[in-house]
């Protein structure tokens, strides 16, 4: 089945009736704790293994959506061509969910640099979709919302909510069963420090990474097991309030998922020197006794994971980062 005929199917119809001129929403960045990382049905963004993340509150997308004569898209306040990457990759996914003779006037703000692995993907697209659904008049459930907003891009099915989210993989061919929901635990302390190292678009995009990572990286194998695991044991962390345990994990599923990368052929390479001396960094500060741990994306930024106690002695070593408190 394909994206178009899954959404025909999948969104109410007869929905003029609640549709509105305009509609806003903001949805927030999601950090994967236990990552995703390939398909196995690209066309619906169907996982490979279950994921967990961690949504960033404060951070994330503002999306504005009002009908127009003609379509148009505002990027954080500057008007894009109908022919860059953004604007193509946005249209294509909003043609899928609009009559052919709706134009719209789409405007959206990122609290974080575009494509460079701080999630902005995730966050506008589940703005986009939620934005959607009240401009269309759709009333779909968070649960729905979380597998149209999947369509865009796997990771924003994770940015309908705050705090602690798991996708569930789900077994069906059509992913009705793949779906994000949030979890019943929260971590008040928790802080995520985003050590930004390069505010430049990455050099491969997630799709294709994780496409040819699949293809050709002969470690891809074990990963959708072990990460089922590492997801198993993070979610017992979580329940405990075992902080220590869940930076363990967290920075080994991120190291696990850039093994897979760096051995994919050729290899799917994000990280600058920075980002290797970010990690050194925090590896001596946690032989000093400070409890920091990191993450990655697809990208070279890093995202530091530490608790209130340590903001301090984490501040002096990393001034530049931007600290987010999820549970505030
Ligand atoms: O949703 P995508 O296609 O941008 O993929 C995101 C993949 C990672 O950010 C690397 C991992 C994750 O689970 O968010």
């Amino acid at each position: 089945m394909d994206k178009a005929t899954f959404l025909k199917n999948f969104l109410p119809q007869g929905y003029q009736q609640q549709s509105q001129d305009s509609a806003s929403a903001f949805a927030p960045v999601n950090i994967a704790l236990v990552k995703y990382w390939g398909k196995r049905n690209s066309q619906l963004n169907l996982p490979q293994n279950a994921s967990l993340s961690i949504g960033l509150r404060s951070l994330g997308t503002t999306t504005h959506i009002h009908r127009a004569e003609q379509d148009e898209i505002f990027l954080n306040g500057q008007a894009l061509a109908e022919d860059s990457p953004f604007a193509m990759r946005l249209w294509s996914f909003v043609n899928l969910l609009r009559p052919t003779t709706m134009g719209l006037s789409i405007h959206t703000h990122n609290d974080v640099p575009t494509a460079a692995g701080l999630a902005s993907s995730a966050s506008g697209f589940a703005a986009l979709v939620k934005a959607m659904n009240g401009l269309m008049g759709w009333q779909l459930s968070p649960q729905q919302l979380s597998i149209v907003a999947r369509m865009g891009s796997g990771s924003a099915c994770r940015s309908l909510w705050d705090g602690f989210v798991r996708w569930n993989k789900g077994e069906r061919d059509d992913g009705l069963d793949s779906y994000a929901e949030p979890l019943a635990v929260s971590m008040p302390q928790l802080r995520l420090g985003l050590v930004e190292l390069s505010q430049d678009a990455k050099a491969i995009g997630s799709t294709l990474g994780m496409q040819q990572t699949l293809e050709t990286c002969p470690l891809y194998a074990q990963w959708p097991a072990a990460a089922e695991k590492d997801l198993v044991q993070m979610q017992l962390a979580l329940a405990e309030g075992d902080f220590s345990r869940m930076g363990e994990l967290a920075e080994a599923n991120a190291l696990m998922m850039h093994a897979t990368m760096i051995a994919t052929r050729p290899s799917v390479f994000y990280w600058l020197a920075e980002s290797v001396e970010t990690m050194h960094r925090v590896w001596q500060l946690r032989a000093q006794g400070i409890e920091v741990y990191f993450t990655m994306d697809a990208g070279p930024n890093v995202k530091l994971i530490f608790l209130d106690q340590q903001l301090a002695a984490v501040l002096r070593v990393f001034p530049q980062m931007q600290v987010v408190e999820p549970f505030a």
